[in-house]
């Protein structure tokens, strides 16, 4: 069990915005407490047009990107429908599908981890989720293949949670597809994860049919606030992501130089497979021991993987170090 002070690199957040960036976050909140946010964070939805140059109606803001996904299940795909997805993905989709009572078709990812090309099995849905970067592996779908699924007509579901350390967000897209709805979220890139504020992206139509399934007032005023404030930063989130993709490329070739075989990631993590010498759960188990947090994988396909949260220079370091000793 992870305790406080743990180097925690198994939930994929952001280490690297510094000090000054929270405290001017901080003190930026000062929302009206006694009166109800107003209509979806009406004022947040601007901020965010005004950030990507597009329509405030474009937008929905939900409790964390996973409030929006759950609300797609129910909003997207009717009772009789199916929403597909590909597997290895996000691994709380199957939870929203159970939650909503609604069916999903897991598609298998290629031996290689990369998307399939759509066959008729896309016919029998109403909707499908693309997670690109998709967790585990960090790899994105290629833009040809993205577009050719796009043309079938179903709604597709861009979950984008990683969107920002991505070379390309395939956001004007929607301008080509009314089908196409992205997922975003404060908690990766911004470092916001304790605020619980993630968005849809899509056409006007899709966002008010995703409104009249949320729950009213469900994002509070005191983390609207917040993700607004962010948005004032943007260049210092821009700033951390380049540090945490160069920070990626190191640990990457030290892991490699240690055995490792890592896949690679357009994300802040890597989904790597360790030397033969040490099983996955052997690894969690030593590095616990030390307070270094990792993730490891039940799913027969991720066995012999596990992912590794690209923490700062200085928690590099310690993992670098505690797997020397390990190994
Ligand atoms: C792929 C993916 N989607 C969505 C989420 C949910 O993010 P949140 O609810 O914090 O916005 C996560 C969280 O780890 C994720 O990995």
């Amino acid at each position: 069990m992870a305790e406080k002070g743990d180097i925690r690199l198994d939930l994929n957040e952001n280490f690297f915005l510094p000090a000054e960036y929270y405290d001017s976050i901080t003190d930026d909140i000062s929302p009206e407490l006694s009166t109800y946010p107003s209509e979806n964070c009406k004022e947040l939805r601007e901020d965010l047009a005004e950030f990507y140059d597009l329509n405030l109606e474009q937008f929905v803001v939900g409790n964390g990107s996973d409030e929006i996904l759950d609300t797609l299940f129910k909003s997207m795909v009717s009772p009789q429908g199916k929403m597909g997805y590909y597997v290895p993905s996000y691994e709380f989709l199957e939870f929203f599908a159970e939650r909503n009572d609604r069916e999903t078709v897991s598609i298998p990812l290629k031996s290689d981890f990369s998307v399939p090309v759509p066959g008729h099995k896309l016919e029998e849905l109403d909707s499908l989720i693309i997670c690109s970067p998709n967790n585990p592996t960090g790899l994105m779908i290629d833009e040809k293949h993205l577009r050719a699924i796009l043309e079938n007509g179903l709604t597709v579901v861009l979950d984008q949670a990683y969107g920002e350390y991505a070379q390309r967000d395939y956001i004007d897209l929607l301008k080509d597809f009314s089908n196409l709805v992205i997922v975003r979220t404060f908690s990766k890139a911004w470092g916001l994860a304790g605020i619980r504020v993630g968005y849809s992206i899509s056409s006007p139509e899709t966002s008010m049919r995703l409104r009249d399934h949320m729950i009213p007032f469900s994002t509070n005023s005191i983390s609207s606030t917040a993700a607004r404030s962010a948005l004032k930063h943007a260049d210092t989130m821009k700033g951390c992501v380049e540090r945490t993709v160069e920070e990626r490329s190191r640990l990457l070739e030290e892991l490699s130089e240690h055995g490792f075989n890592s896949i690679p990631s357009e994300a802040n993590f890597l989904l790597s497979r360790p030397p033969a010498s040490i099983s996955p759960g052997k690894l969690e188990e030593e590095l616990e021991r030390r307070q270094i947090m990792i993730k490891t994988f039940e799913m027969n396909r991720l066995k012999n993987y596990v992912r590794i949260t690209v923490g700062n220079p200085e928690m590099n370091v310690e993992l670098i170090d505690a797997l020397e000793d390990i190994l």
